[in-house]
């Protein structure tokens, strides 16, 4: 089965860098043929990366976006803006702005409704935070999450959805954190799913794990039943360790 390889380069590059960076994984993803690799530089550094992904099985995305199309949101972006540059997906509701900028599930489901509207990709993310996994929350945690977003679309259009399950605590703080063990991860991805299929009728179009994967730990996430990919923070900013998890989803 076809896996995401996804890069989420956060506020770490500016316009040369990501230039760098996106060039490196173009070519050394070039000979890829089943993977979709897919990268998310900052707003600033849309433009310029897209000039380097064009042509290539590399495709483009955000960390955020607006719901709607325009209008009176101050120094906000909308889905034309993106796909005026080719960008096909966008993060929606990372834990980082879930947590850190307060974006609630309400207005999280929203964006990735606005998203489906304008013909970008949704990587929706949902997870739980330390204290509610200790507290035996973790499912009730997912079912909310995902429950605003099934309020917010037509259900039977989860299946353009990407979920990306990304237990807050595993998320690395830049350098390397704690990853969820396989059988965490089976068991919320096996939540999700199910989840999916009762409240939707349909799975989304994958789900992907996120928090400190790595090229030595990736083979082993992804063959994870309902692991259909990853999301990649740190580790996507190293173009050789990028392009060998690429590598790695290509074998699996
Ligand atoms: P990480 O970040 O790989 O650095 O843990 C993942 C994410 O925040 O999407």
């Amino acid at each position: 089965m076809k896996k995401y390889i996804v890069g989420n380069w956060k506020m770490n590059l500016g316009e040369q860098d990501s230039v760098a960076l996106a060039q490196a994984i173009v070519n050394g993803t070039k000979n890829l043929s089943q993977t979709e690799v897919w990268i998310a530089p900052s707003f600033l550094s849309i433009p310029a990366v897209a000039k380097v992904v064009k042509g290539s099985r590399v495709q483009i995305g955000t960390q955020n976006v607006h719901g709607e199309p325009k209008g009176t949101f101050t120094g906000e972006v909308s889905c034309s803006m993106l796909n005026d540059f080719g960008c096909t997906f966008s993060l929606i509701g990372h834990s980082e702005r879930r947590w850190v900028l307060g974006e609630s599930d309400t207005v999280v489901a929203r964006k990735a409704a606005g998203a489906l509207e304008q013909g970008i990709t949704p990587i929706f993310c949902i997870g739980e935070s330390l204290e509610e996994r200790k507290r035996g929350l973790t499912q009730e945690v997912l079912r909310v999450q995902l429950t605003a977003l099934l309020e917010a679309i037509p259900k039977p259009q989860l299946k353009d959805v990407i979920l990306a399950y990304e237990p807050r605590w595993a998320i690395s703080d830049g350098s390397v954190g704690t990853v969820a063990t396989p059988e965490m991860i089976k068991e919320a991805h096996e939540i999700v799913y199910k989840l999916c299929l009762d409240a939707a009728g349909v799975p989304p179009k994958a789900i992907l794990y996120g928090g400190s994967a790595t090229d030595k730990n990736v083979a082993e996430i992804l063959s994870v039943p309902h692991v259909d990919g990853a999301l990649i923070g740190g580790a996507s900013l190293k173009p050789d360790s990028f392009n060998k998890m690429a590598e790695i989803a290509e074998g699996q």
